[in-house]
């Protein structure tokens, strides 16, 4: 299996003299012209981006069906002693089997007698009086995926109802055992019934990508899977990671692309593998589809609670823009996934997932900086996760490094001087072009 070997750097796209300049005319024009700029400005106002992106934890990566209450709480317990939770760790969502077989008399779910004795209510005010929120699962047809409890379809406003009671905070809705109708008319189901209850609810729609939810399901929830369930292994994970990918023009703040969560700290693959696992979830911008944690967080290692709680990898995640960061060039199992951040900064990885000893470069333009930069401004360079070396020359490239190739300044003398404008080039500010969506399958 391929190791992978992942540098994740931030680009500054301005010196302190563009700051200065940034912040008297208010406005974004950058890179790629400006035209291009005033559109994510304008992206950014509609859609009110500054929303805290929720970031949590799950139970069925790891535990499956063996939820029970006692591992719940010890779990928002563990998200907090471990740091996690301030971080930005603060959705503890139980998935599937957290239900009797069949509804009360009422017609009403209820919590499994045996495993959750003290009921949802009394959970939920044990995890909100850590700071934390509470996720529950149902599923837009009869039973739900298990099969050990019944799904919401037909009963979309009194589940509703029922987890707005319980103090409940998100709702992840899967897609089992249904009446073979359109999905989009299944989800805007419980999604009307959730906007009706008076609390709000995260709503993550779970349908697996089987009929473009991205084209649909940005109007009736928070985000939408792209794929089908992960599953620990690098296959799985590189896989849903590139379905994810050509979805990215459909994302925005408030409606997110979501390729499934985390299995970092699950035991099937590498350190270096979950370290790329969570680079790339974290630049793909799962923000309302949060980075949930899929690990039992309470024996986390070392290694996994370092690359699950690395400040500067969720920072790009949590980015106010809100841009889905793609996919821009693949070959020969060198990649390079990169997006814009606010600040006019860049977010860019570049991912070796080949079985030889390769190195890989990106030149300036493909990831949007242009020549005009260099009379204008400047730029700077932070670097950090960088396993091995780097250079910046007439592009950023994974080689040895040397001093002088480190600072800010290095970085405004030899980067961008070179990597000339090309209109008809792929760059990632080109967030309507071919280049980044479709046609990035590779
Ligand atoms: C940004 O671009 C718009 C449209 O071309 C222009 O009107 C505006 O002056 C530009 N702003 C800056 C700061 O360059
Ligand atoms: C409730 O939990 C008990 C104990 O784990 C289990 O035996 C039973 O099957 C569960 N009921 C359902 C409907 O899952
Ligand atoms: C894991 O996912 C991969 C890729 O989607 C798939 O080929 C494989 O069958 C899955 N393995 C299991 C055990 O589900
Ligand atoms: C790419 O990965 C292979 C296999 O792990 C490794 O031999 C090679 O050194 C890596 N190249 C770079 C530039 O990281």
């Amino acid at each position: 299996m391929a190791r992978s070997l992942l540098f994740l750097l931030l680009l500054n796209a301005f010196g302190l003299l563009c700051e200065s300049e940034a912040a008297m005319m208010g406005s974004m024009n950058v890179s790629y012209g400006n035209q291009q700029m005033e559109e994510y400005r304008q992206f950014l106002l509609a859609n009110g981006v500054a929303l805290t992106p929720p970031m949590g934890w799950n139970s069925w990566n790891h535990f499956q069906c063996n939820v029970d209450e006692h591992m719940v709480k010890s779990t928002a317990d563990a998200l907090v002693s471990t740091g996690l939770a301030a971080q930005g760790y603060r959705y503890v969502n139980i998935d599937d089997c957290w239900g009797e077989q069949e509804r009360d008399s009422k017609g009403k779910m209820r919590a499994n007698s045996t495993t959750f004795p003290s009921g949802i209510k009394a959970l939920s005010d044990y995890v909100h009086s850590k700071g934390l929120k509470l996720g529950i699962y149902s599923d837009a047809g009869f039973r739900t995926c298990s099969k050990k409890m019944p799904g919401s379809l037909h009963h979309e406003e009194q589940d509703a109802r029922t987890f707005a009671e319980w103090g409940i905070d998100y709702l992840k809705y899967d897609n089992c055992y249904h009446d073979g109708s359109k999905p989009h008319i299944r989800y805007a189901k419980m999604s009307s019934a959730l906007l009706k209850v008076g609390r709000p609810i995260l709503y993550s729609i779970c349908e697996w990508g089987q009929e473009d939810p991205a084209k649909w399901a940005g109007q009736y929830g928070n985000a939408w899977r792209t794929t089908g369930d992960i599953n620990d292994t690098w296959a799985s994970m590189i896989s849903n990671a590139d379905q994810n990918n050509i979805w990215g023009r459909y994302a925005g703040p408030g409606r997110w692309n979501d390729p499934d969560m985390l299995e970092v700290g699950n035991g099937g693959m590498s350190l270096e593998e979950y370290r790329s696992h969570f680079s790339i979830w974290s630049l793909m911008k799962e923000l309302q589809a949060p980075l949930l944690i899929g690990c039992d967080v309470r024996t986390a290692s070392k290694g996994t609670l370092s690359i699950l709680g690395n400040k500067e990898v969720i920072e790009v995640n949590q980015d106010p823009l809100g841009v889905q960061g793609r996919k821009i060039r693949s070959k020969a199992g060198l990649e390079i996934w990169a997006g814009p951040l606010s600040r006019k900064r860049m977010a860019v990885v570049l991912w070796n997932k080949s079985k030889s000893k390769a190195i890989i470069s990106v030149r300036w333009r493909e990831i949007g900086f242009l020549q005009r930069l260099h009379s204008l401004l400047g730029t700077c360079g932070l670097l950090y996760d960088i396993p091995e070396e780097s250079s910046f020359n007439d592009q950023l490239r994974s080689m040895k490094p040397s001093p002088r190739h480190q600072g800010c300044n290095t970085l405004v003398d030899q980067g961008c001087g070179l990597g000339r404008h090309d209109r008809n080039a792929c760059a990632i500010y080109d967030r309507d072009t071919e280049c980044n969506g479709w046609d990035q399958r590779s």
